[in-house]
């Protein structure tokens, strides 16, 4: 009588340990599934096309960019080739860019532009001239500013994810 005891008791923790391990098995196969395809950028990584500027920021840049960069990048951005000066919109500058995340290009106008008189863009000037960059290459605006900031902006890629779907890669 005493063993018939232990001996149910035994069966009902074995179908409650069997039944466990079967709930366990379907959840892991459910969360298999979900798991998306494509891999996804670490949390904190941003893509250009998720707007990540804003349009007052953009109008900003704008400015600065008429009075200090236009005279050698050309009013839409095109670049001037007796200059030397590159294109900053559009299919050329996209390839080259694509895959890069801003610090870099932030880092790059802090340090070169303008080419004439380095050193002169402050932390703010040069991010809203990126915002507007950002625009005239028809990235959305959204409801933050693009951070002054090169570590900030290490986290911003620039592309879609288009881009990332087909695997392309920064060209340097
Ligand atoms: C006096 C002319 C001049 C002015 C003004 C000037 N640039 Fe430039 N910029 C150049 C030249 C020349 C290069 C190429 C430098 C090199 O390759 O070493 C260049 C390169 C660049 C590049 C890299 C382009 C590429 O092909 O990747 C960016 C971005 C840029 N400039 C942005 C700016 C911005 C923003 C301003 C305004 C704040 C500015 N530049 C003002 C002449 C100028």
């Amino acid at each position: 009588m005493f063993d018939l005891r232990i001996g149910r008791r035994r069966a009902a923790w074995l179908t409650l340990v069997a039944a466990l391990i079967l709930v366990v098995t379907i959840a892991r196969a459910a969360a298999v599934e979900q798991t998306p395809a494509a891999p996804t950028p670490g949390p904190s990584m941003r893509l250009t096309s998720t707007g990540v500027y804003t349009d007052a920021q953009a109008a900003r840049g704008e400015a600065l960019y008429a009075d200090t960069c236009q005279r050698c990048h050309g009013k839409s951005l095109e670049g001037d080739p007796s200059k030397n000066a590159g294109s900053l919109a559009g299919a050329d500058f996209l390839k080259a860019r694509t895959g890069q995340d801003l610090g870099r290009l932030y880092r790059y106008l802090i340090e070169r532009m303008p080419d004439d008189d380095p050193g002169t863009l402050t932390p703010q000037t040069a991010a809203d001239v990126i915002a507007y960059i950002l625009k005239f290459n028809a990235f959305p605006s959204g409801k933050d500013e693009l951070p002054a900031d090169a570590g900030r902006l290490k986290l911003v890629v620039i592309g879609t994810s288009d881009h990332r779907k087909s695997g392309s890669r920064a060209l340097r």
